[in-house]
């Protein structure tokens, strides 16, 4: 199986080209990063083939969420895209969740691990209860869908760094959007924290976006970010 690498950047960005561009300018070229449906809707797989030609580790983040059979067979297709990680909605259900891992070993690609996203990290308390009608706390809906995606047979979750202790604890890997330098400045994420605290609280891995596109110093930043998750010494 592939391999989940501890720092990758959103690359939201309306096009492919302001993105090679950003990446190129700011000597980012060959980290790990994510794709999310904005550019992959806008550039389709080619953009897939560019980034993995520069060397980049590809986070496919297409949060599949349909009739098992359909996401299974979709999965094969990703898989054979190459792709490092890719993910699905734990709200699919058990058999969409299982279907869509036997998609992936049906591919001849080496299988790309599969994390199953619990609840957006734009997602609060009110929202779940007053839209979704979900009654539990968010920490009870996680471990739930946690323990569904376990049994389906995939590799780790999304959630926020809130429930990261939790699902590490569960054997699962924990990756962990909603990340900012300074945690007072959330945009729309609604359970945010710092990489350090992401780091402390057992995330393997995390996600970042706006914290480094939108940087005085994007270079920096993205190093800075890298070290204080991936430093074993806590200041
Ligand atoms: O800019 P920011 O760091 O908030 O970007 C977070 C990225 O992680 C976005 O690309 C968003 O789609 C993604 N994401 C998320 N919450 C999830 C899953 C993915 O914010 N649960």
């Amino acid at each position: 199986m592939k391999k989940l690498q501890p720092v990758y950047f959103a690359l939201d960005f309306p096009t492919g080209e302001e993105a090679l561009d950003f990446l190129e300018k700011h000597h980012l070229n060959g980290i790990p990063v994510k794709v999310g449906m904005e550019l992959y809707y806008r550039e389709g797989a080619v953009i897939l083939q560019v980034l993995k030609s520069r060397g980049h580790s590809i986070f496919l983040d297409l949060k599949l969420h349909d009739i098992p059979a359909t996401v299974g067979r979709t999965m094969k297709n990703l898989a054979n895209l190459d792709v490092d990680v890719v993910n699905v909605h734990a709200q699919g259900g058990s058999e969409m969740m299982r279907q869509a891992v036997q998609g992936l070993e049906a591919s001849e690609k080496e299988r790309p691990v599969l994390l199953a996203v619990t609840m957006l990290t734009s997602s609060d308390q009110k929202m779940v209860e007053r839209e979704l009608l979900l009654e539990r706390e968010i920490g009870e809906v996680v471990s739930h869908y946690t323990e569904l995606a376990k049994n389906s047979g995939v590799d780790g979750v999304v959630c926020s760094v809130h429930e990261a202790e939790q699902v590490r604890e569960s054997g699962m890997l924990a990756l962990t959007p909603g990340i900012r330098l300074d945690a007072s400045d959330s945009h729309d994420q609604k359970r945010v924290a710092t990489p350090h605290v992401a780091k402390v609280q057992g995330s393997h891995s995390i996600v970042v976006g706006r914290a480094i596109r939108d940087a005085e110093d994007p270079y920096t930043t993205y190093h800075q970010i890298k070290e204080a998750f991936s430093n074993e010494i806590y200041h």
